[in-house]
């Protein structure tokens, strides 16, 4: 019936996807590694039909904004020319989190509106190629459809850059526990950011020391060692960050009560409480702990002023289809 729906997760990167060396076909300057969030989830409905142009809504105060829905089209656009259709589109979207708490919502969105959409027009391709398809929309994106722990590959050509799942959801009970700081959205989008990338003097230095902590992250999750994955995990934040602050134009997302958090969540390990942090393109610290500290770390974040909301995210299976349609 040319319509379907489906759910995708946000993902948390471990080890960061920052900077491209290619631009319109978001081909990476080196591979990620991300954890699935379960409370951060977009659900889209996309159905075909011969009606004369797309229409695309958010289901949310605020809508979609003009940038927004010419990106949603382009990606329509990728799948239309992928299974040689004309046919036009109706796409409606929700997310589970404020769009504002810049929870990567491009990640969940794209991934959730490729594997709607691919569904819609009875394409029935491999969960590899669908990563593909999917990273053309958003980078991150590709790594909402595996299950779990996630590993995108920096690959050469674009046949080459993909996502696959390095543990399902269930193999680690790790939580992400995101502190929204700040409910406002970012100045500078990440696309832009990525581009500029190269103006920072530590970009080099950057891409020579990631095989390293990539092996870092891959040993920690093979041996669950939260203090091993953690301390690569932190590391690696600092370095996109320090990275971001030294483009030009220079990006600075942290704001005083992040750097309040990444402050205070050291001394917390010390007085026993493992647990570690690391931020995305935005001011919200994402705070990674097993279940056995969820309500530790929830009690101490009760006791800091300024905090907006706090989500509490398991790690999560990836982008699946559901029967039930937003229309
Ligand atoms: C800092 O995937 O949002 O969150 O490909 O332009 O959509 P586009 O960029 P995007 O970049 C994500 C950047 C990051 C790090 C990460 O998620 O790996």
């Amino acid at each position: 019936m040319n319509k379907a729906t489906a759910i995708a997760p946000a993902n948390i990167a471990f080890i960061k996807y920052w900077g491209r060396k290619n631009a319109s076909l978001r081909l990476p300057c080196n591979t990620s590694i991300s954890m699935n969030l379960s409370a951060s989830t977009t659900t889209t409905t996309v159905e075909f039909s011969e009606r004369e142009k797309d229409e695309i809504v958010l289901l949310e105060e605020g809508g979609f904004s003009d940038a927004e829905v010419i990106r949603v089209v382009r990606q329509l656009d990728v799948i239309r020319e992928y299974v040689g259709t004309t046919l036009r589109a109706r796409v409606a979207s929700k997310n589970t989190f404020p769009k504002s708490t810049g929870a990567a919502s491009s990640a969940s969105g794209f991934a959730a509106l490729t594997v709607a959409a691919l569904a819609a027009l009875g394409q029935h391709i491999s969960e590899k190629e669908c990563t593909i398809l999917a990273r053309l929309g958003s980078g991150s994106a590709c790594r909402s459809i595996p299950d779990g722990f996630v590993r995108w590959e920096v690959g050469v050509r674009s046949e080459d850059s993909f996502a696959r799942s390095l543990y399902p959801a269930s193999y680690w009970d790790l939580r992400d526990i995101l502190v929204v700081v700040e409910q406002r959205g970012k100045d500078v989008s990440s696309s832009r950011g990525h581009d500029m990338v190269e103006t920072s003097p530590l970009f080099a230095d950057r891409l020579k020391a990631i095989p390293g902590r990539i092996a870092r992250v891959e040993e920690g999750l093979a041996s669950r060692n939260l203090s091993l994955l953690g301390n690569a995990i932190e590391e690696e934040c600092l370095n996109m960050h320090h990275v971001m602050q030294t483009q030009t134009p220079a990006l600075y997302y942290w704001t005083d009560r992040t750097i309040t958090l990444m402050d205070i969540v050291p001394h917390w390990r010390r007085e026993g409480i493992p647990v570690y942090f690391t931020i995305d393109a935005g001011p919200n610290v994402h705070l990674i702990c097993e279940e056995k500290d969820e309500q530790r770390v929830l009690k101490r974040l009760k006791e800091l002023s300024g905090i907006e909301q706090v989500i509490v995210n398991k790690s999560a299976p990836g982008a699946r289809l559901v029967d039930t349609h937003l229309f």
